[in-house]
């Protein structure tokens, strides 16, 4: 599996997420999002994509970056809305996920292709870092937030 496989598998995760419209624990899925899929995609897979490709990559890479501010900060509202029990945590749930879902489309409709172009000793190494970042992050979390299991992330190590 390479790294842009185990992004797509996280979209997977997040489409079943996005349609139950309710976070079981918001730290967790906060570390998940953005300290493991959103770090993997800034500090592994875009860079290498932006290397590839031509000046419009980068531009689609620099507007799903600023996707990737926005969703922060509406999830750190959520977070202090849910806290104050402000009715706009339930009322904005929904524009989150849309927002989310459809962030993650974009990324497999018009960049995440470009992928194949790689050099497979560069998408190796990728995968290594990606898995260094899951490591760091915390590996519980992400195996409960995503399904994957321990069997799945040492056959992924290999
Ligand atoms: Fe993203
Ligand atoms: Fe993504």
């Amino acid at each position: 599996m390479d790294a842009v496989e185990l992004l797509m598998m996280d979209h997977s995760a997040l489409r079943i997420i996005s349609e139950h419209n309710e976070f079981t624990n918001m730290m967790e899925f906060r570390i998940f999002l953005m300290d493991i899929h959103v770090s993997i995609e800034e500090k592994v897979v875009f860079p290498e994509l932006v290397s590839l490709g031509n000046r419009d990559t980068k531009k689609i890479v620099d507007s799903l970056i600023a996707d990737h501010k926005l969703l922060d900060k509406l999830y750190s509202n959520l977070i202090k809305w849910k806290s104050a029990e402000n009715p706009l945590y339930e009322a904005r749930i929904p524009l989150f996920y849309q927002t989310l879902t459809f962030h993650n489309s974009q990324e497999e409709k018009l960049v995440f292709p470009l992928w194949k172009k790689l050099e497979p000793e560069k998408a190796k190494n990728d995968i290594k870092t990606a898995l260094e970042i899951i490591g760091s992050s915390g590996i519980d979390i992400y195996m409960k937030e995503t399904g994957i299991s321990n069997d799945m992330i040492k056959y992924i190590e290999q």
